[in-house]
């Protein structure tokens, strides 16, 4: 299967692009593999004809948006994440009402529907630095309470206000079962990510996007850890660090929508190319001002 592939991926010029959530057998595979952040830059660069997005909807959405004139493929178009729609109608316009400096921020992991009606998009890794840069002191941070929470710490100066959405998969994660780990590995580092609920990041030595918790367990003079984020993201960090240790809490977090990007599903949609993301041109106008802006601030 393998070989078939990247014969076809030559053949079409595509790109594979996989999130570190997906099965390890398509990481291998993958042309690029990171964190949601660095896969919209790399859609945003690539001059390939054909993106392969393995991910879930509003990571192949973002691609488009971003690169209208490619083809964006998924190879299951119905891998979605619960969080990106977590935001009740209306209540973006209420929020606008009821304060007149208002910032939407909209995490990456929202509906293209979300972004149009936001003021600019941050990911995991860039949020913080994005909502200082902001000039508005109110912010209304959609969908996710958990990284809108942890962002208001960082930046105690503006008022944020949080939005009842979370990610299901790691907020499963509990505190107790950190400190049961933890009672097992006592010299384990707690490795969290900002979608965790407020009590895991307590006990955390280290919260950070997927790819920056990757990076630390690298520099990191500690050789065990214990990783409170989806369980994908093992492939790398033992690829990694072939000499060090990843505890999970039990039961592992596992995105059953992630885990749809299977290396048959792979190879179909190169085949076929029938699982394509569409996106209506006056919604991907709308949608890509806020990623657009991102971009920027970042820069
Ligand atoms: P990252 O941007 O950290 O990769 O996170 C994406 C995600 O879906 C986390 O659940
Ligand atoms: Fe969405 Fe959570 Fe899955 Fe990430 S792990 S894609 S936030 S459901």
């Amino acid at each position: 299967m393998r070989n078939q592939i990247e014969q076809l991926k030559i053949e079409k010029n595509a790109v594979i692009l996989a999130h570190y959530y997906v099965p390890a057998e398509v990481q291998e595979i993958a042309d690029y593999v990171g964190d949601s952040f660095y896969l919209a830059k790399i859609a945003k660069q690539t001059d390939a004809d054909i993106i392969v997005f393995c991910g879930v909807q509003f990571m192949g959405e973002s691609a488009k948006i971003l690169n209208p004139d490619k083809k964006v493929l998924m190879p299951d178009l119905t891998a979605d994440c619960p969080m990106a729609h977590m935001v009740a109608d209306d209540i973006i316009d209420e929020m606008r009402t009821k304060y007149d400096d208002l910032a939407v921020v909209c995490y990456i992991n929202s509906t293209a529907d979300l972004k149009c009606k936001s003021d600019v998009c941050v990911t995991s890794s860039n949020a913080v630095k994005i909502v200082k840069a902001l000039p508005n002191r109110n912010i209304f941070f959609i969908p996710d309470r958990n990284l809108g929470s942890f962002v208001a710490k960082q930046v105690p100066e503006k008022n944020i206000i949080l939005n009842d959405g979370c990610c299901p998969i790691h907020a499963r994660i509990t505190a107790s079962q950190i400190k049961t780990e933890k009672d097992k590995h006592p010299n384990a580092y707690v490795l969290s990510h900002p979608e965790c609920e407020a009590e895991v990041l307590a006990l955390s030595d280290y919260i950070g996007s997927t790819a920056d918790i990757i990076a630390y367990s690298r520099s990191s003079e500690a050789t065990e850890f214990i990783v409170a984020t989806e369980d994908g993201v093992d492939y790398k960090l033992i690829t990694d660090n072939p000499e060090k240790r990843f505890y999970y809490p039990n039961p592992h977090p596992c995105c059953a929508d992630m885990k749809l990007n299977t290396l048959a599903a792979v190879l179909s949609v190169l085949e076929n190319e029938d699982k394509e993301v569409i996106v209506d041109e006056e919604i991907r106008h709308r949608a890509l001002i806020p990623l657009d802006r991102m971009l920027e601030l970042v820069k």
